[in-house]
């Protein structure tokens, strides 16, 4: 499926997360400077506003109310990409995996963003096999004091730049948080995996 001297396949934990690497096939850094000029960018936060109500919400999500946190802390900012984008294609060729959904989040110094699902990404199982499908993310900066990223039991930190780990499922539970001086990037890429 993969070959080349960019193929770096080094670690399987859970049977099936594993380590690949964009380098050499991806600039990020110049994908990264023309980011901010991408249109379709979502600013999200969790605060919980009046058009939740108690059946839209999962049931963890009340234990992160009684929590106690400090909701102005707690927000993002995703960068959707669609398939026709060059990163994308070249992303999906490397891990051999069809296109569903792709972006890059933002989190910013002092932020973090609390264990979550992305519930959303279930709509998709109506139109892909969900047993093909599969979450993939990438770390396309130089690691930076602070900048976490945890997917179920798994805290990445400090992780090589072009490092590319894949979901034991694409519903597990994630979450982030940036107690670093720099935004915290990092692409994600939701896709049905052609061969698995
Ligand atoms: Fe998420």
């Amino acid at each position: 499926m993969l070959n080349g001297a960019n193929t770096i396949l080094t670690l399987y934990i859970d049977n099936c997360l594993m380590d690949r690497t964009t380098s050499g096939i991806i600039d990020w850094n110049a994908f990264l400077s023309t980011i901010d000029k991408t249109t379709d960018v979502v600013s999200n936060c969790l605060l919980r506003d009046d058009s939740d109500t108690d059946d839209s919400l999962p049931n963890y999500w009340f234990d992160l109310i009684d929590a106690g946190y400090n909701w102005s802390n707690v927000k993002w900012t995703d960068y959707n990409l669609d398939e026709t984008h060059e990163v994308v294609k070249k992303f999906s060729k490397l891990v051999n995996s069809k296109f569903i959904r792709c972006f890059v989040s933002k989190v910013d110094p002092g932020i973090g963003v609390p264990m979550h699902q992305d519930h959303g990404d279930e709509e998709y199982t109506s139109k892909f096999d969900r047993n093909k499908m599969s979450r993939y993310t990438c770390f396309i900066k130089e690691p930076s004091f602070g900048q976490t990223f945890i997917v179920d039991k798994h805290c990445f930190y400090n992780e090589e730049k072009h490092k590319i780990v894949k979901w034991n499922n694409f519903q597990n539970f994630h979450a982030t948080f940036n107690v670093g001086y720099e935004s915290h990037y990092i692409f994600h890429f939701l896709g049905e995996d052609y061969s698995i």
